[in-house]
């Protein structure tokens, strides 16, 4: 099997609420035909998500984009088949919104509603607009709430084969920016500025404290002792003249534990295509060690286009049009789960 996505003319929206973009896609004919997403700019004032504030911009912003997806998709409502939906994991608040609007649409033009895993929609990003890979694969989810490195078997079918203990690789990247007083999100930044610096400026710690579990909370802790063990105006003075050393390093430090865990697993299972997905798949010195590891041990590697790696609806319409295809539907009673695990 090469590609999930089994042949199918539906027309189905998407909806994704779960954390701080409010995102809605449409796919018809077995194609995207569009992919709105409106960021909540507001959060990087309080240099993290407020989950108050991100429901409230949420309820502001759901309709719009909703008709703004259907707009550039140039499907009325009246022509959808399914609403698939994000249910979990992720903010109660967010997430409430998204579902609510979600039934209410499924129950007004009595097409099918689908829940989908959050995480399962970014396991499927590395299928939408391209060919993907082939089962079974190998998947690194990497993004702000979750590490987690997953076997897909088939369609649908997941083993986890390990996870991180603590902090998630992005909430690594944005804890640690923060303390080098940059601003939020933090993983973009720590990617550009890193491009200029030394990544054996200093040697933070790898930790993957078993097989393939990790953990980030002790990077974040030895980037804190490290600075506090300098008075406050070397401190000072050294973050402005090294930020970037100190990005390259601190990033070399992630990357080498992900991708360790990668080829180890790769080696153990014997699979021949390998992903990594979410928004820290966006790193391009992690794209740039995953694929000399793949060439290496000579498999495949695939990552989303670049628009797919931070939260978006289009993942979430591939992954749901894909549960379609298999039959699945969610009852109208569907209602959030945060902690929904796969
Ligand atoms: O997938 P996502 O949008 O949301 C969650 O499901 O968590 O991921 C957001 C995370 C943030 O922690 C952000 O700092 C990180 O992805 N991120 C990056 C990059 N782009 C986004 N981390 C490192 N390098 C990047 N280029
Ligand atoms: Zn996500």
């Amino acid at each position: 099997m090469s590609n999930p996505l089994l042949s199918s003319s539906a027309t189905l929206l998407a909806i994704e609420s779960s954390c701080d973009d409010t995102a809605a896609a449409v796919i018809r004919d077995n194609r995207l035909r569009s992919s709105v997403v409106s960021s909540q700019l507001v959060h990087e004032r309080y240099g993290g998500v407020v989950p108050e504030v991100a429901s409230r911009a949420h309820q502001r912003m759901i309709v719009e984009t909703v008709n703004a997806a259907l707009e550039r998709a140039d499907a009325g409502r009246d022509t959808l088949d399914a609403i698939a939906v994000t249910h979990g994991p992720g903010l109660a608040g967010s997430l409430m919104v998204g579902v609510s609007f979600a039934k209410a649409m499924a129950l007004g033009l009595d097409v099918p509603l689908i829940g989908v895993n959050h995480i399962e929609g970014h396991i499927y990003s590395v299928f939408t607009e391209q060919k993907g890979p082939r089962y079974p694969f190998l998947c690194l989810v990497v993004s702000g709430g979750h590490t987690q490195l997953m076997l897909v078997e088939e369609p649908l079918k997941h083993k986890l084969l390990g996870r991180t203990r603590d902090d998630a690789a992005g909430e690594a990247f944005d804890k640690i920016a923060k303390l080098f007083g940059l601003e939020y999100p933090g993983g973009p930044v720590i990617d550009r500025l890193a491009k200029a610096g030394d990544p054996t400026f200093h040697r933070f710690p790898r930790s993957r404290p078993d097989r393939y579990d990790f953990s980030f909370s002790g990077l974040k802790t030895s980037v804190l002792y490290y600075l506090n063990a300098m008075p406050e105006s070397e401190r000072t003075r050294m973050v402005k003249e090294h930020v970037a050393d100190l990005c390259a390093s601190v990033q070399e430090a992630v990357v080498e534990t992900l991708v360790s865990a990668m080829k180890d697993a790769v080696e153990e299972t014997g699979v021949e295509h390998v992903a990594i997905v979410g928004g820290v798949s966006a790193n391009s010195r992690l794209r740039e060690a995953a694929s000399a590891m793949a060439d290496q041990v000579d498999v495949q590697l695939h990552v989303p286009h670049s628009r797919y790696c931070t939260d978006n609806a289009a993942m979430i319409a591939t992954a749901g049009l894909l549960k379609l295809g298999r039959g699945e539907r969610s009852p109208l009673t569907l209602t959030p789960d945060p902690s929904l695990s796969l």
